[in-house]
């Protein structure tokens, strides 16, 4: 097993390999999609990957394929190993959107995956409840969709992600729809769960200050066809804390580098 760069934890995290992938949608009207242009990455177990670009360069393509929704029309994914051809039990997935259950409990929505697997129920109704402590809502086990909010619905659909102890975890703008302070509120939660799971994320999103706190790395990514124009390693100590992170001159100063790539490609 390996340790986190904080050594708090150890690592349950899957190491991937993108070796040379493309994608291109096929259209009925005149030539395909081409979203991803040969995408050569290694996620390292345990790291914290953060993945920014503007609209439409193919970030929830890379997503999707990762997860195995889809396969590339070339090239290939590994997740320890093993050629990522479906979804697989060790890649957790958490869309912007929560995607839960309206008719189902709080605690069902999150049994779910396991469910679906027929594994057991005891084991996993144990584990469900330890995630809900950590993500702040015990006690809510009972409760459905309609009497949470967004951001606590979004705690539940990480718990989700989360149940079956993926070594990966991907997550395509998972904040996106929340107001700015249960953000803020949810990004420093992500990092506390994470250091203690050790899981390897890929983090999708549209805020630069957002990535740059969480992530070990920084990938920024061209328009489309989508390749990474940056590969940002971000040295800073953890845990991070939001406002002191936006006060200091290393974070702004990976910040500046980011947005410059955005203004030269006229995103910004
Ligand atoms: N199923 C599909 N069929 C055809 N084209 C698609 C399909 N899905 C995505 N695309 C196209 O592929 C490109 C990349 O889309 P993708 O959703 O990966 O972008 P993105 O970086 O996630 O954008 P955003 O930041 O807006 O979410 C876009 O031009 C999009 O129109
Ligand atoms: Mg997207």
């Amino acid at each position: 097993m390996n340790q986190n760069q904080t050594g708090l934890s150890d690592s349950i995290g899957a190491n991937v390999r993108i070796d040379a992938v493309t994608k291109t949608y096929e259209t009925r009207e005149g030539p395909g999609v081409h979203a991803l242009d040969r995408i050569d990455l290694d996620l390292a177990s345990g790291s914290f990957v953060a993945c920014v670009g503007p609209s439409g360069c193919g970030k929830s393509t890379l997503l999707s394929l990762m997860a195995g929704l889809f396969p590339p029309s070339e090239g290939e994914i590994r997740v320890d190993g093993s050629v990522v051809r479906k979804a697989h039990p060790k890649v957790g997935v958490v869309f912007q959107t929560d995607l839960l259950l309206y008719w189902r409990t709080v605690l069902d929505n999150i049994m779910l995956p396991l469910e679906i697997k027929r594994q057991d129920r005891e084991q996993g109704r144990k584990r469900a409840l330890d995630l809900l402590v950590q993500v702040g809502l015990e006690g809510f086990e009972s409760k459905y969709p309609s009497e949470l909010s967004g951001g606590m619905r979004q705690r539940v659909a990480i718990c989700r992600a989360l149940i079956q102890e993926p070594g990966l975890l991907l997550m395509d703008e998972p904040f996106g729809a929340l107001d700015a302070l249960t953000r803020e509120k949810m990004i420093t939660d992500l990092e506390k769960m994470w250091l203690r799971l050790g899981n390897t994320v890929l983090f999708i999103t549209h805020g630069i200050d957002e990535a740059v706190f969480l992530a070990d790395r920084v990938l920024v990514m061209s328009p489309r066809p989508g390749r990474v124009d940056l590969d940002l390693t971000v040295d800073m100590p953890r845990p991070r804390n939001w406002g002191a992170a936006h006060e200091d001159p290393v974070f702004n100063g990976y910040v500046r580098q980011i947005r410059r790539i955005f203004e030269a490609e006229g995103v910004l």
